[in-house]
């Protein structure tokens, strides 16, 4: 396996990539940015991340994240981005774009976990971990000794007839003009039912807000550990490039 990959993770307002260090994690040289086309469909959004590409003069293997259920290589759900992703078959359209080269496509929730999981907190590194990032929805990661199980879509679980992450997303702390202290409390609710069906043997949190972990993470009220992320806005980039070299494409 090589030991420099390249990850774009593709989100809501930016779409970013850049060489990793697969040994480490750290990004080798700087990070692209180029801001999300609009409306973000699937043939915009591919030729933005070939233009990142070509930018970065990255000839190898390419992972790219997307904030949608992806099985089989075809986007399942559209939750917070542009509809017509549903049903698109993302490995066509990315091999198109991109060109002859190895290609894998997976959900940005279980992108950042894996990248957490192997280089953040070594808690999170034995046993079962919950990797959830908190922004516009919630995305969930599942995470057994390193090994992910894809797709888990946990934000949209219902409690109290409530869906978790309209209830406790970051997105919902602004919408409803939240303190930290009462947004703590709904993700304490969200956790506490994670917990109950679950019962991972960690959580850690990411996702912008977890830079601010101490005005919040204090005060939720689970069993297990809560751990705040540490790569921070570098995993989505960093467990897509893990993703293509370890050949993992679900
Ligand atoms: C989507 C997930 C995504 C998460 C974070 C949710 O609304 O359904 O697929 O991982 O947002 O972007």
């Amino acid at each position: 396996m090589s030991t420099i990959g390249f990850g774009i993770d593709i989100g809501g307002s930016g779409i970013k990539g850049a060489r990793v260090n697969l040994e480490d994690g750290e990004f080798i040289g700087e990070r692209l940015k180029i801001k999300t086309p609009q409306p973000a469909t699937p043939e915009a959004v591919a030729a933005t991340a070939a233009e990142i590409v070509r930018l970065a003069e990255w000839e190898g293997p390419v992972g790219l994240t997307l904030p949608s259920v992806i099985k089989g290589q075809i986007a399942r759900s559209a939750a917070n981005i542009d509809p017509s992703w549903i049903g698109t078959d993302v490995h066509e359209l990315f091999a198109r774009h991109l060109g002859d080269r190895e290609i894998s496509v997976l959900n940005d929730a279980d992108a950042a976990g894996i990248a957490e999981v192997a280089f953040g907190d070594p808690r999170a590194r034995e046993g079962s971990a919950l990797f959830l990032t908190f922004g516009t929805g919630i995305g969930s990661a599942l995470l057994v000794n390193g090994q992910l199980f894809p797709n888990t879509e946990l934000g949209h679980i219902i409690i109290d007839s409530v869906e978790a992450e309209r209830r406790a997303s970051s997105a919902a702390k602004d919408r409803d003009e939240l303190s930290y202290k009462k947004w703590a409390k709904r993700v304490t609710t969200v956790l506490r039912e994670y917990e109950r069906l679950l019962n991972p043997g960690v959580f850690v949190v990411g996702g912008g807000i977890s830079r601010e972990h101490e005005k919040w993470v204090p005060r939720l009220e689970v069993e297990a550990p809560v751990i705040p992320a540490r790569l921070r806005n570098r995993a989505g980039i960093v467990g897509a490039a893990m993703a293509v070299a370890a050949h993992v494409a679900p």
